[in-house]
């Protein structure tokens, strides 16, 4: 074990960092610019039941602190994704979680049975996406319907089971503690706010305007996030993976800082396809030449 690895009940990373599901693909799409064996894990994007082709209008805007995206859950469908995309994963020696998505209880648990049966070692509900019509974030904003969810799930797999969180709540804590008592391993926060860009021009003396909404994304929502881990990391006990905004080693230290075990990374990966990878060498360094003998004893003294 490396002085960067990270050991979690049940999941074992060789570092802290991953990327964040749907900006990297599903497996080796980022091969041509790094190594993406070397990074702790990809997240895949968001995988269905069935394949969905995602929404017709405009789907991606860039604004000034990060992005709006308005995809809708395009994916391939599990069938497909474990034909095809696990072999290409297992040759590339990726360490992967799978992102998963549904629209009803029951749409959740077939996939995680097929996970389960594919002997798949850890998957993240997404339980928390702003961009589509029915299910998804419904079970993320509401308690109970979290609690079932996540228990219907955890009683039919057994791999290491990942609640990813939206901030688009009042208490971001309550929801928290509903996926723990169900059962979940860890929860990631956060998934996008809920975000509208309105692009205005004067042509002819008209206004067009061009109007996107969807999830917001980017350096914009750190802050947001480092507020949902502090108060998450204050009432559970569980693992708490920390997404939103990161780009700098500095951005990494703030959230461990705030309790984050791990990070993903997401819209900076668009800009800088290496981020994740940079930050594993920077953070290596960083441990090495301020003496720290693992990533837990910095942690613990970014937290004192
Ligand atoms: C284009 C795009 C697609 C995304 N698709 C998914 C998805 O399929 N499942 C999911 O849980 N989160 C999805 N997300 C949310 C990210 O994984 C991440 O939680 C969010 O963007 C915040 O991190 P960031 O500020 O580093 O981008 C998506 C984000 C973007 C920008």
């Amino acid at each position: 074990m490396g002085k960067l690895s990270v050991s979690f009940d049940g999941l074992e990373l060789n570092n802290p960092i991953m990327t964040a599901s749907g900006t990297y693909g599903y497996a080796n799409e980022f091969d041509e610019f790094i190594d993406v064996s070397k990074l702790g894990a990809i997240v895949t994007k968001a995988i269905s039941l069935y394949p969905r082709a995602g929404n017709k209008h405009i789907r991606i805007t860039e604004t000034e602190a990060g992005m709006i995206n308005s995809i809708g859950l395009e994916n391939v469908g599990i069938e497909k994704f474990i034909e095809t995309k696990i072999p290409e994963l297992k040759q590339n020696n990726i360490n992967y979680i799978m992102n998963v998505a549904g629209s009803t209880i029951d749409e959740y648990v077939q996939v995680a049975k097929k996970c389960e049966n594919e002997k798949i070692k850890a998957i993240e509900l997404n339980v928390s996406c702003p961009n589509v019509k029915s299910g998804c974030l419904e079970f993320g904003t509401d308690e109970n319907s979290l609690y079932e969810l996540v228990s219907s799930v955890r009683a039919v797999y057994s791999g290491f089971l990942i609640i990813k969180l939206t901030p688009n709540v009042t208490s971001i804590e309550k929801l928290g503690i509903a996926a723990e008592k169900a059962g979940a391993n860890a929860v990631s926060a956060i998934n996008t706010l809920k975000g509208t860009s309105i692009n205005i021009e004067l042509i002819n003396g008209k206004y067009k305007k061009t109007i996107v909404q969807g999830g917001y994304s980017g350096k914009g929502i750190k802050p947001v996030a480092i507020n949902a881990i502090s108060r998450l990391y204050k009432v559970i006990n569980i693992p708490i993976i920390g997404i939103g905004g990161i780009e700098t080693l500095d951005d990494v230290l703030e959230f461990f800082a705030a309790g984050a075990q791990a990070v993903q990374i997401g819209t900076s990966n668009f800009t800088h396809p290496n981020t994740a990878e940079r930050l594993v060498e920077e953070l290596d360094e960083y441990i090495n030449k301020n003496g720290f003998k693992s990533l837990e004893e910095l942690k613990k003294e970014l937290r004192a």
